[in-house]
């Protein structure tokens, strides 16, 4: 299994609004499995399907330390269904948005919903980082990213970066050609 192509910002297919996945089978777990291997090796702690191109609500998470045991968290049409009142600002980058990072404010505490690879329905409740790595990720599955989250000269400075990111790399790709 190889590593999947992460988008990067601004794309059409990160604005999208993914479809819920009817039946968790082979095909959806072979998906997840490849997202988080891309995950792994990008580095980063959370991935959404939009960002390897695919409209299905699915996310991938790990917010395991390093040395730590490998902790991966596979959702399936995830949804919040209970946020507190309390919020909290941390600072947050994306893979879709590599070398980007701004505060961003969001509820401490969440309780979400899942089917998790076998299909079966979970809920759990999560603060911290994991909670943010959540909120993070389905607001991707709805085609929001971090920079939506900060001012628009912020999201400007983000995006311009990215336009000159994908203007090297393209050029890189032709020399090599
Ligand atoms: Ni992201």
């Amino acid at each position: 299994m190889t590593a999947l192509p992460i988008l990067i910002a601004p794309d059409r297919r990160l604005k999208t609004r993914c479809k819920s996945v009817d039946i968790v089978d082979d095909a959806i777990r072979r998906r997840l499995d490849q997202m988080l291997e891309t995950m792994y090796e990008a580095p980063g702690i959370g991935l959404a399907a939009p960002q390897v191109g695919d409209e299905r609500r699915l996310v991938v998470i790990d917010v395991s330390r390093e040395g730590d045991l490998p902790a991966p968290f596979k959702l399936v049409n995830p949804e919040i269904t209970w946020m507190s009142d309390q919020t909290c600002l941390m600072s947050e980058g994306c893979l879709s948005i590599p070398d980007v990072f701004y505060d961003v404010s969001r509820p401490e505490r969440v309780r979400v919903t899942y089917l998790d690879e076998s299909g079966t329905q979970c809920e759990t409740e999560a603060d911290g980082l994991l909670a943010r790595c959540i909120q993070h990720e389905i607001d991707h599955l709805d085609g929001i990213l971090f920079i939506d989250h900060v001012s628009m000269l912020k999201r400007n400075i983000a995006l311009a970066k990215m336009k000159k990111l994908k203007a090297q790399r393209a050029g890189k790709r032709s020399a090599k050609d």
